[in-house]
C-alpha cells in the first residue's frame, strides 16, 4: 500500500508496518545524533534509520529512550557493515547494535552492501539475519545497495525474500532496474538521499537537485520547497524515504509532506531528470580490502 497520508503506513512482505515516512543520521556526528532524533521524534517520525559504520547508534537509543515515547512505537533500523559479514560475525553484530541502541530487538535489520567478490560472506550474513529473525531478535530483514544480480543470487540460497532493499533513489539517480527487481519480488524499495542530498554534499559538477528547476517550478504551483515535492515523488510513487537533516525547522519541513498531491504529470516530469549518474560507491567495487572497517564493541 502507498502511504498518502501519515496514518498510512507500508505493509512489508512479512506483514510489519513501515512507517511512511523515516529519518535518516548518516554523517550526523555522534555528538549531534541525540538532539537530531529528539527533534525527529518530537516532530512526529516515528521510524530511525542508522547504521553500525554511521557510529551513532548510541545517539539514536538515547534519544528514544529521552522522548518518552514507548519503544514499540518507534520503528528502529540499522545495518551490519561489510566487515561483520559472516554466520557468527553477523550474529555478533546483532548483539553490538542491540546493546549500543540499548534494545532487546531491531525492528529492521540489513545488510548494508553486497560483497560481490566474496558473496559466501554475503549470503552467510544473510543466514544470520534469517536466524535472527525466527529467534524474534529482529521484526524484518533486509539489504541495501543489492543490484538485481545480487538479489538474484541472494534468492538462489535464502528462504527470506528480503523486505526492504535500501538504495540510492532521488531524482537525478532512480534505478529503475533496481527498483523493478524489488517489485518482482515483493521487497519495498527504500531511497537513500531521497531529496538527493549526495548531489548537493558530494557534488558531481551538475547541480543539486534543491536547485532544479524542474523540481523548483513544481514546488512554486504547490507553494512547497523542492525537498517536500522530491518526498512526495517517492511515497506517491510507493518508495519509503528516510531523509536527514540536522536542523529542526528542516526536520519539520521534511515531515509536513501529507497535504501535497502531484499530478501524474508531475510525477513523469521528475522521474524523468534521472541523469543515471550514482552518486554512491559502485556497489560491484565494493570490496573488503577498499571498505573495511573496524566496527567497535558495544
Ligand atoms: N544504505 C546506504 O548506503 C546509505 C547511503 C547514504 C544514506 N543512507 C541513509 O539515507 C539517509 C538520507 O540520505 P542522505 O543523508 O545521503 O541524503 P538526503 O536525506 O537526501 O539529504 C540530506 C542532506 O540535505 C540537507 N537537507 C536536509 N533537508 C533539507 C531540506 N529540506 N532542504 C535543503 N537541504 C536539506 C542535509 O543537511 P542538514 O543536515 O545540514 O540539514 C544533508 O546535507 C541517510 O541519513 C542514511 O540514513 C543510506
Amino acid at each position: 500500500m502507498t502511504p498518502l497520508t501519515l496514518d498510512d503506513p507500508f505493509t512489508l512482505n512479512n506483514g510489519v508496518r513501515l512507517p511512511a515516512i523515516g529519518f535518516g543520521v548518516f554523517q550526523t556526528p555522534p555528538d549531534e545524533t541525540t538532539d537530531a532524533v529528539l527533534a525527529a521524534l518530537e516532530t512526529g517520525y516515528r521510524h530511525i534509520d542508522t547504521a553500525a559504520a554511521y557510529g551513532n547508534e548510541r545517539g539514536v537509543g538515547e534519544a528514544i529512550r529521552r522522548s518518552g515515547i514507548p519503544r514499540e512505537e518507534v520503528f528502529i533500523e540499522s545495518k551490519v557493515w561489510i566487515s561483520d559479514y559472516g554466520y557468527e560475525e553477523t550474529l555478533h553484530a546483532f548483539e553490538k547494535s542491540a546493546d549500543k541502541l540499548g534494545v532487546e530487538r531491531i525492528d529492521l535489520f540489513i545488510l548494508h552492501q553486497a560483497l560481490p567478490s566474496a558473496f559466501d560472506r554475503t549470503r552467510a550474513a544473510y543466514r544470520a539475519l534469517e536466524t535472527l529473525l525466527a529467534d524474534g531478535r529482529v521484526r524484518a530483514i533486509g539489504v541495501s545497495n543489492f543490484m538485481r544480480t545480487h538479489l538474484d543470487d541472494l534468492m538462489a540460497e535464502a528462504s527470506v525474500v528480503p523486505a526492504v532493499n535500501q538504495i540510492e533513489v532521488h531524482p537525478y539517480f532512480t534505478q529503475p532496474d533496481v527498483q523493478s527487481a524489488d517489485a518482482q519480488l515483493g521487497t519495498l524499495t527504500q531511497a537513500w538521499s531521497p531529496i538527493g542530498g549526495i548531489t548537493s554534499y558530494r557534488g558531481n559538477g551538475g547541480g543539486s537537485t534543491f536547485d532544479d528547476p524542474t523540481i523548483a517550478a513544481i514546488a512554486a504551483v504547490h507553494g512547497t520547497t523542492p525537498a517536500q515535492v522530491m518526498l512526495r515523488w517517492h511515497l506517491q510513487q510507493g518508495r519509503s524515504a528516510i531523509p536527514k537533516s540536522v536542523k529542526r525547522a528542516r526536520i519539520e519541513e521534511n515531515f509536513d509532506i501529507f497535504d501535497v498531491e502531484l499530478t501524474d504529470a508531475e510525477l513523469a516530469a521528475i522521474s524523468g531528470l534521472d541523469r543515471g549518474v550514482r552518486g554512491g560507491p559502485e556497489p560491484e567495487a565494493v570490496t573488503l580490502e577498499t571498505f573495511a572497517r573496524d566496527i567497535p564493541e558495544a
